[in-house]
């Protein structure tokens, strides 16, 4: 039963005002530079046109089934991630701060890719970055050093960085609605309407079917290999943003008797249909480069940061109306971001809020400040890349799955809470979730997932990442990822305020 306390209480937290803006909201977080700088190369790596195969598997056997059970936690349980857990179990609320602290860390470098995204989408129109985008990029633009930590700011970097987190701080102000929702009903349809421009001048360009074919030439024999499933597992998973919270965040503004399952099939198709539609725009244009040097498309294929900062320069100097494309990808980039990192401030944020029942502008204060001055003393310097390489290798790879893993199997053998999370889905949604929904949270899924994390952590003691000194790896890879895992349980111990409903109260809508 709610009681009209509990009605102002959720009035006060705020929420969204209609189905289709958490929806949007939602696929603002999904849709990211995952989709556009990570999926077309991890398609193309892992058997091409074959890897649909397991990347559709994955997605409706683990993704969209993990979406429900993030959506039912936040829905049900009313609450931010820390919240939501504690209602669901009083043990349980360190999870949701283990993830804030993920989200935390993630913030804190996702806004500098961004920073640097504005700069290259002016830098397209004059070509800044000249005949060697490489030299340009690592010497010129972030004037990298030597690993190791230095105090050197780089102002090209500092500005830009500036700018977005004082335009952060202004949307996680305004709130829920005003704010974070709004930001994505604006640019979701801006991101799609200049992504398709992009793709379709990307097609035009002489080449573009070499890409196409490089990408899609199914290599049917990658389907025996474990370590393509367990790259599309890892793929879904960044990609849809779950086992961030971000999920049990934003259903948490969902108004009470809603359909979250169909809302869990939109948001999950929609960010595939995005994924697809990056990697012919992202290949097609590398085959276009890849003819005008003469060589194969494997030698110009990359991913992450060489792919948008590196190869894509390269490909505006040569192509035909090369600033509008150049233009176009970088502002795609950044507006696709930019809502990715709105929803993980959000998490942080809305975690605060109900813990220390503060207001929305405090609460945002609190947050993103501290966010900000980290951000722009760890990574607007000379040293910044190199610890942003290692803090995005080591969280994604320890944070994310492992506390998606974690996750699940405490909901559904520590809590056994799945039965009531399946009959909240149930009441209002499209999609009928039964039996095989329980199977694949509490077996299925949880045996892949740890299988690819065992997998990962394996490669990674193996042998040390990347070419960084010993020490650097150690505090911001495995130092950081723990850092995360412990401040979240040390936060669960504070106690909630007298007044915020915590236990045994049912949280079922009237
Ligand atoms: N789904 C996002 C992406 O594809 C992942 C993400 C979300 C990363 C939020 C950072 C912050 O990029």
């Amino acid at each position: 039963m709610s009681t009209a306390a509990d009605d102002v209480r959720e009035a006060n937290r705020g929420m969204f005002s209609s189905r289709r803006v958490f929806i949007l909201a939602a696929i603002g977080s999904a849709v990211g530079l995952g989709n556009i700088w990570r999926f077309p190369y991890v398609a193309y790596e892992n058997g091409g046109g074959a890897f649909m195969l397991p990347y559709l598997v994955a997605l409706f056997t683990a993704g969209i089934p993990f979406l429900f059970l993030e959506y039912a936690l936040g829905h049900k349980y009313r609450g931010s991630a820390p919240l939501s857990f504690a209602r669901l179990s009083r043990g349980t609320e360190g999870l949701g701060w283990w993830q804030v602290g993920v989200c935390f860390m993630i913030a804190v470098y996702y806004a500098v890719v961004i920073a640097w995204a504005l700069s290259y989408a002016f830098f397209s129109f004059g070509r800044t970055w000249g005949d060697d985008p490489d030299a340009y990029f690592f010497g010129d633009y972030l004037q990298a050093g030597d690993p190791g930590v230095s105090l050197d700011f780089v102002p090209g970097i500092l500005l830009p960085l500036l700018a977005v987190w004082g335009a952060l701080i202004v949307v996680m102000a305004l709130g829920v609605q005003k704010g974070v929702g709004r930001t994505s009903v604006i640019f979701i349809p801006v991101l799609l309407l200049a992504f398709l421009a992009l793709v379709i001048q990307a097609l035009t360009l002489t080449g573009a079917s070499a890409g196409l074919d490089a990408l899609f030439a199914p290599n049917w024999s990658a389907l025996g290999d474990p370590a393509v499933w367990g790259a599309a597992y890892g793929q879904i998973f960044f990609s849809l943003s779950i086992g961030f919270g971000i999920m049990i965040t934003y259903s948490s503004y969902v108004k009470r008797r809603t359909d979250m399952t169909g809302s869990a099939m939109v948001v999950g198709l929609s960010n595939s249909g995005f994924e697809i539609l990056a990697g012919i725009g992202v290949f097609a244009a590398l085959g276009f480069m890849a003819q005008a040097s003469g060589v194969a498309v494997g030698e110009v294929a990359t991913s992450g940061i060489g792919l948008a900062f590196v190869a894509f320069p390269a490909i505006v100097n040569e192509a035909p109306a090369g600033a509008l494309l150049g233009f176009l990808f970088f502002f795609s980039l950044v507006l696709a971001g930019f809502t990715s990192l709105v929803s993980v401030l959000e998490v942080v944020i809305s975690a605060v809020r109900d813990k220390f029942e503060t207001s929305r502008l405090r609460a945002t204060l609190v947050v993103t400040i501290p966010c900000a001055i980290i951000s722009l003393v760890g990574f607007s310097t000379t040293s910044g890349i190199y610890v942003l390489d290692i803090v995005d290798h080591f969280i994604n790879r320890f944070g994310i799955l492992l506390v998606a893993v974690v996750s699940m199997l405490v909901v559904a053998w520590v809590v056994r809470g799945l039965p009531q999370l399946r009959d909240h889905l149930n009441r209002d949604g499209s999609v009928p979730v039964r039996g095989w929904w329980i199977v694949l949270m509490s077996v299925i899924t949880p045996v892949v997932l740890g299988y690819v994390l065992i997998t990962e952590l394996l490669a990674v003691l193996d042998e040390t990442y990347g070419d960084y000194p010993g020490w650097m790896v150690l505090v911001f890879g495995w130092l950081a990822a723990l850092l995360v895992l412990v401040a979240g349980f040390l936060l669960a111990r504070i106690p909630w305020r007298p007044d915020t409903p915590v236990h045994g109260r049912e949280r079922e809508e009237a």
